[in-house]
């Protein structure tokens, strides 16, 4: 693919630890476009991190506030968004991703995504817990709603290169 194939934002779902933030700046780079990711643009937004979100005003509150993010930054401009792992799963969210922009599931095997979450303990979900079962707990539950993407590339090997490459020639 190139930027003229692309006529809707790219926006990168799938759980935490899959590389949606380093693998969204590849591609952005690789197409000449913009890159967005939605947890930090709701930390702009609010002055504090995810983590102090939930911390301080609960679960809810940050799902409410991602929603409006993701909203406005679906505006029309070809762009790569990623956006955080829980995003895709609320219907409002999905339902506009899927209409608006193109949805590309990133997905690997949970001891990846375990290994990659365990090298930086920012994650209220995973804070205090076993991050592979926690992982494959919402791996089940959230696979029906990834599933809904019109792109589904697997990112195993850590060479987020090659997954790159794959992107592009799912949207070419
Ligand atoms: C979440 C994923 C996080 C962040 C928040 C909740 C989730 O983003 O939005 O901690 O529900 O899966 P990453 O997927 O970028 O870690």
């Amino acid at each position: 693919a190139t930027r003229s194939h692309i006529d809707k934002p790219v926006v990168l779902v799938g759980l935490m630890g899959v590389g949606k933030s380093t693998i969204g700046r590849r591609l952005a780079t690789r197409l000449g476009l913009p890159f967005i990711d939605s947890d930090d643009e709701i930390e702009k937004a609010s002055g504090m991190t995810v983590g102090e979100l939930f911390e301080n005003y609960g679960e809810d509150y940050f799902r409410d506030g991602e929603r409006r993010v993701i909203a406005r930054l679906i505006d029309g401009a070809v762009k790569v968004i990623a956006t955080g792992g829980g995003a895709f799963v609320q219907q409002e969210t999905r339902e506009l991703i899927l209409k608006e922009a193109i949805a590309v599931w990133l997905d690997a095997d949970i001891a990846v995504l375990t290994e990659r979450v365990s090298r930086r303990n920012t994650r209220p979900l995973l804070r205090d817990t076993d991050p592979h079962m926690v992982l494959s707990e919402l791996a089940e539950k959230r696979r029906p709603f990834y599933e809904q993407a019109q792109i589904h590339v697997r990112s195993n090997d850590g060479a987020h290169e090659e997954t790159v490459e794959r992107i592009l020639e799912a949207l070419a």
